[in-house]
């Protein structure tokens, strides 16, 4: 097995992500192999940033990482806890609990308020209403949206409506943020704004994850990963 991708400084830290020989088949009329051989290793602290060609098994990596799908074939240890053995309870728990998400299409539900939206977070691993909303308020604050607590998704602006679903991600203090594509349908100074944003959070000590089709914004990240046809390898920094 190859060695897995790690830069020499973040040996000291403990690792959050593990992944091990990683693969993705798709079954169906063309059966895709989505990722081979994958090895992976992400610290505490770290700020990774993955590109690669539409197609090439960002999202599958993503969402393997974030526990929303299974490979089908290696290992992968989260936190330390090896994911193959979690029962599905364990897995919504580390789901809930420890990671947040960031998606292109915001995914914020119309016909609550941006609070509501916030305080859905942590719902599903028991922390009680009060408390979700009180730390709803605090991360709207952080997001510079506490006047736009009340509004609805539709009265808000794009860049705004990402700014809400970073506050849902981070509110409930995750140990990982995952962003696929966050600012795909954002203008360059919408998209500029929310990079400051995983600018501030990796400074504050956040570990973040992230798929960009945009290589200019490989710059906030510490390391940058490329997939290639469902392989992984890291991208020096003469190459980004
Ligand atoms: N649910 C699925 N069923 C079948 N094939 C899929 C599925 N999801 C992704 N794929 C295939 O796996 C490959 C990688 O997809 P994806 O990870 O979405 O790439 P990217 O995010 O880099 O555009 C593609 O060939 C895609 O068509
Ligand atoms: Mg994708």
């Amino acid at each position: 097995m190859e060695a897995a991708l790690e830069t020499t400084k973040d040996i000291s830290r403990p690792r959050l992500v593990e992944l091990r020989d990683i693969g993705k088949q798709y079954g169906g009329t063309v059966p895709t192999t989505a990722l081979a051989g994958v090895n992976l290793n992400i610290s505490y602290g770290e700020f990774v940033a993955i590109v690669g060609e539409s197609g090439s098994g960002k999202s599958t990596l993503l969402n393997i990482i974030g526990m929303l799908d299974t490979p089908t074939s290696g290992s992968y240890a989260f936190d330390g806890h090896p994911t193959e053995t979690m029962t599905p309870s364990e897995i919504a728990y580390h789901r809930a609990a420890d990671i947040g998400f960031i998606f292109q299409a915001f995914h914020l539900i119309p016909s609550r308020s941006a609070l509501d939206n916030v305080a859905m977070a942590g719902m599903y691993n028991g922390i009680p209403l009060r408390t979700r909303q009180k730390h709803a308020e605090e991360a709207l604050e952080k997001l510079g949206l506490a006047k736009k607590a009340a509004a609805f998704p539709q009265d808000l602006s794009g860049g705004e409506k990402q700014r809400v679903a970073i506050a849902r991600a981070i509110c409930n203090n995750p140990k990982l943020i995952l962003c696929d594509e966050p600012t795909g349908n954002l203008d360059s100074q919408r998209s500029l704004s929310i990079m400051h944003i995983f600018d501030e959070l990796h400074t504050e000590g956040m570990t973040l994850i992230m798929v960009t089709h945009n290589e200019k914004q490989t710059v906030f990240a510490d390391r940058v990963v490329r997939t290639r046809d469902g392989i992984l390898s890291e991208v020096e920094d003469s190459q980004v």
